[in-house]
């Protein structure tokens, strides 16, 4: 992209050289078009926070033409995501982007030789007041507004509502289903020309609402319909906590619109002219774009890969991946038998519908079909008990389930063919398909192995009893615990607005809860102080942490430190419920783990068979979230500095959740000048430069994952000795990789037959990734979260640190003194409050 005119252009224009030569040495930014100042080529208008410009540009090195477009003016190499003239290129420098007499903004270009001017581009609004009270101006989001200024500013007009081949947050996608007027992306003809490509990008309102891909016209990829926390077609939606969605569906517009939490952050989303969707963020600290999604990725992603009522499943263990849904068969068995699945499948011949014993058979994680024609009814009340109901009533309904998968309510049904059905891994609704008895029979058989029918029944019902004991129990305590709560001594940090539940504790209940922290309570000791469990007279069980004295801080600060550290909430955080101060003694107060440490179940022999690979998996995923969350929450960035598997626990559901992760925070640069001597991080998960130089970044949290990961997948401590005694576990990981065969190294007890290896490979290239030697190197852990949730081609990655074990390396060795100290220096630089 060339934001300065080219030199041919300014040859071509030699009347103007000099006039040219004035604009582009002052280059001056505006900050609003009015009637009496134009913007030329050369200058820009700039948004007030300077984050988006708009000018001028030429698409490429060559490219003689001109375009007026709006670009993200943070990257070094400006990002244009919208164009005004996109059809209607300019040839030379003399146009002027202005507002004309009728208050709309123009393009307007001044042809010298035929004395005469032209109207290339125009908003076109066509009612306007006075145009003397008209301007423009570019808001931080992106969006160029036109507005009118007569005593209360009113927007006539907004880039926003016209997209180009970008959608950038604040931006809506949508139909306005009164007048038809859509908001939809148009991809560019090509990187060089903004031109109205092949690829639309568009809501469908037609049945219940859908996002569609269209390539040429026809369907190329159904993104889907809205699940109530994701679209339909799409697998990854992971990073909330980056973006968000609210997405409306009434009467007068079905429509969507992405915000950022974190106004610092600049997320975009392009559509190629191959259909292909990007999503991309901006990474300020690294200044580039780093690429969180893409798709479409699989074939069955394709629309209606595999015809009409047939599911795509792309996990079917190498076998076709076309299966006919339950009560269907092959249209053309021989075309299904050569892998050709487009011609779909038809209900079998013998069976005739709307009999006695019908039922329905589930099709779980799957990509609903094609709803365009679907029934919908957005009740809550609407439980999917009765939308069986109602599908099974009416006889040509074919198949159902919930509208909204995330509240479990509403209902869809399909009365026709169903179109463009996949499976996905983790993700997907499950789609309930009407058969008849006979199908209904086999699956059941199928479904339940020898029980039978009878057995089931009597199943269910102890179910009932027991589910019925479980929840009577479950409110009998909580109601008990609620009450005693109250009179417990516990006082809320904050009276009236406490939006952390942090709650502060008396000293005297926690020695009491500890035995007078008795060491048969101890749970643990760490670089921050010594765990104690408690049993609070309640019942209530809790971790308490109590701080070694160092960490140099006042009462008040310490108390504003956990309050904020107790506001960063995520399922894979250790949850904080308050905190204790009296005198020298700081404590924090935690949710109660009683599975203890990951070290405690990948370390040992018998208890790591509780964990197969799809746990190991979700560990692994669950824990990147975690340090993603930390590094980019939108108030603190956290880094944790001592991730290591007993940091990582597990729930009773074997869910991870990180401990200590505001340590690095609450022994801030206080801690240097009181305890000079000790050293945080543990040796064997400390990034290189780390413990050599004392650089400390979000990197080496990085490095620590990656460590973790390969730990978790070999279910060996990288401490130990393997291969010879000279190599550490990374280093025989990364020996085997070069050979193919790091599946050598792979848990025994993971390497059955129902391990899916191309996923433990990935997990150890992803391992590979974050220990290279430079962290630069090195992946974000939202590129790691990108990684793992995705299916694309991984970079191959280079030499690890530590390939051989430093047999005299010490930390805490005093001739090692200046690595301690810079060690200790860095810490100061761990958190940066936002
Ligand atoms: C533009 O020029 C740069 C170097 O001058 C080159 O690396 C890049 O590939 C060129 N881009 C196009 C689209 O020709
Ligand atoms: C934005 O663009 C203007 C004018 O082109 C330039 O002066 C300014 O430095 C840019 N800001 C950033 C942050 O790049
Ligand atoms: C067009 O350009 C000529 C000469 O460069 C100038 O005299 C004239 O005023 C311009 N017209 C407009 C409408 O800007
Ligand atoms: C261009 O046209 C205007 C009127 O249409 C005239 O006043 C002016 O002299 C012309 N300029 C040139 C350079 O021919
Ligand atoms: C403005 O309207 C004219 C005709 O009414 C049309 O040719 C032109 O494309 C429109 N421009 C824009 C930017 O919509
Ligand atoms: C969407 O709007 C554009 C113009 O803004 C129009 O050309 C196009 O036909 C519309 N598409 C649909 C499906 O209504
Ligand atoms: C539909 O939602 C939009 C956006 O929230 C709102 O402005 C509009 O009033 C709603 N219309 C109806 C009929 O509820
Ligand atoms: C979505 O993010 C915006 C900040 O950009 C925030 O104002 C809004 O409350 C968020 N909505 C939800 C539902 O979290
Ligand atoms: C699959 O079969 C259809 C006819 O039903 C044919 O048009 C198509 O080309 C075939 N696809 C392939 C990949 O052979
Ligand atoms: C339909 O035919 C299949 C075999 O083609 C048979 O197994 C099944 O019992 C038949 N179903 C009914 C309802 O007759
Ligand atoms: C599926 O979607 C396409 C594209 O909107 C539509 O034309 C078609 O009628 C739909 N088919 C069915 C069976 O719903």
């Amino acid at each position: 992209m060339k934001l300065c005119p080219p030199k041919e252009v300014i040859l071509i224009n030699i009347i103007q050289f000099f006039l040219l030569l004035v604009f582009h040495s002052s280059c001056h930014p505006l900050t609003r078009i009015t009637p009496s100042q134009p913007l030329k080529d050369g200058d820009v208008l700039l948004s007030d926070g300077g984050t988006v410009a708009l000018g001028f540009f030429s698409p490429s090195n060559n490219s003689r033409r001109r375009y007026v477009g709006i670009w993200y003016n943070r990257s070094s190499k400006p990002t244009v995501f919208w164009v005004a003239n996109r059809q209607n290129p300019l040839y030379d420098t003399s146009a002027v982007l202005s507002i004309d007499t009728l208050g709309n903004i123009v393009l307007v270009h001044n042809d010298s030789h035929l004395n005469r001017t032209s109207t290339i581009w125009s908003s076109n609004v066509s009612t306007i007041p006075s145009f003397t009270h008209t301007f423009a101006k570019l808001q931080d989001t992106g969006n160029l507004v036109l507005i009118s200024d007569e005593g209360r500013p009113k927007v006539l007009w907004q880039s926003f509502d016209y997209p180009g081949d970008t959608m950038v947050a604040f931006m809506k996608m949508g139909v306005d289903r009164k007048t038809g007027f859509n908001w939809s992306l148009t991809s560019w003809k090509s990187p060089d020309d903004p031109g109205l490509g092949d690829a639309t990008y568009i809501i469908d309102p037609k049945g219940y609402a859908q996002i569609f891909v269209y390539k040429n016209g026809t369907p190329f990829w159904r993104i889907g319909s809205w699940t109530g926390e994701r679209w339909s077609g799409v697998a990854q939606m992971t990073l909330y906590f980056i973006f968000n969605i609210t997405h409306v569906d009434n009467a007068s517009e079905v429509s969507y619109i992405t915000r950022v939490m974190d106004p610092s952050l600049f997320l975009r989303m392009v559509l190629d002219n191959t259909g292909h969707v990007t999503r991309y963020v901006w990474q300020a600290n690294e200044n580039r774009w780093l690429q969180i999604w893409y798709g479409p990725t699989e074939n069955c992603d394709h629309y209606g890969w595999c015809g009409s009522n047939s599911n795509c499943d792309p996990y079917n263990g190498g076998k076709f991946e076309c299966i006919c849904l339950p009560g269907f068969e092959p249209t053309n068995l021989a075309e299904w038998n050569m892998r050709n699945g487009s011609s779909g499948c038809v209900r079998k011949k013998n069976v005739s519908t709307c009999q006695s014993g019908e039922g329905f058979v589930k099709v779980t994680r799957v990509k609903v079909p094609n709803t365009s024609k679907a029934s919908v009814d957005e009740s809550e009340s609407m439980s999917l008990k009765r939308c069986e109901g109602k599908c099974l009533k009416d006889c040509s309904c074919v198949a159902y389930t919930n509208v909204d998968d995330v509240k479990q309510s509403g209902c869809l049904t399909w009365h026709a063919d169903m179109e463009d059905i996949r499976t996905f891994e983790n993700v997907g609704q499950d789609l309930y398909v009407r058969v008849d008895a006979h199908e209904l029979a086999k699956h059941e058989r199928k479904h339940y192995g020898s029980l039978g029918k009878k057995g089931m029944g009597t199943l269910i019902v102890i179910s009932i009893f027991l589910i019925a004991f479980m929840v009577i129990t479950f409110v009998y305590w909580f109601v008990k615990n609620k009450n005693q709560a109250r009179r417990m001594g516990k006082t809320d940090l904050f009276d009236g607005k406490n939006d952390s539940n942090l709650t502060l504790f008396d000293l005297k209940n926690l020695v009491e809860a500890t035995n007078n922290f008795s060491d048969t309570n101890m749970l643990g000791k760490g670089g921050f102080g010594s765990v104690y469990k408690g049993l609070l007279k309640d019942g209530m069980e809790i971790a308490i942490k109590r701080l070694s004295k160092y960490s140099g801080q006042g009462i008040e600060e310490f108390r504003n430190e956990v309050t904020l550290i107790a506001k960063l909430q995520h399922r894979n955080l250790v949850r904080i419920l308050g905190c204790c101060v009296d005198g020298d003694e700081k404590m924090l107060i935690y949710e109660y783990l009683p599975n203890k440490g990951l070290d405690s179940f990948i370390f040992d022999q018998e208890k790591k068979l509780q964990l197969d690979w799809r746990k190991r998996f979700d560990v692994i995923c669950g824990v990147a979230r975690g340090i993603l969350y930390l590094h980019h929450d939108s108030r603190l960035r956290i880094i944790h500095r001592d991730l290591k598997a007993s940091n990582i626990l597990l729930d009773s559901a074997m869910n991870p959740k990180i401990a200590d992760f505001g340590m690095a925070r609450i022994f801030g640069e206080d801690q240097i000048e009181a305890n000079t001597n000790r050293v945080v991080g543990t040796y064997g998960y400390m990034s290189p430069e780390y413990a050599m130089e004392g650089i400390f970044s979000i990197k080496s949290d990085t490095y620590s994952f990656g460590i973790l990961l390969l730990e978790i997948v070999t279910s060996k401590k990288n401490s130990g000795h393997y291969d010879d005694i000279s190599s550490t576990l990374v280093g025989h990981i990364w020996n085997l990789w070069r050979e193919s065969r790091a599946m050598d190294i792979v848990d025994p007890s993971l390497r059955g037959e129902t391990c899916p290896k191309h996923e433990v490979l990935k997990c150890i290239q992803i391992g590979l990734l974050c220990v290279q030697e430079y962290a630069t190197d090195r992946p974000t852990m939202l590129e790691v979260v990108s990684m793992l949730d995705n299916e694309s081609t991984l970079a191959p990655p280079k030499q690890p640190a530590f390939l051989f074990k430093r047999t005299n390396f010490d930390c805490s060795d005093p001739s090692n003194g200046e690595g301690v100290n810079s060690i200790n220096e860095i810490s100061t630089t761990v958190v940066e409050a936002r």
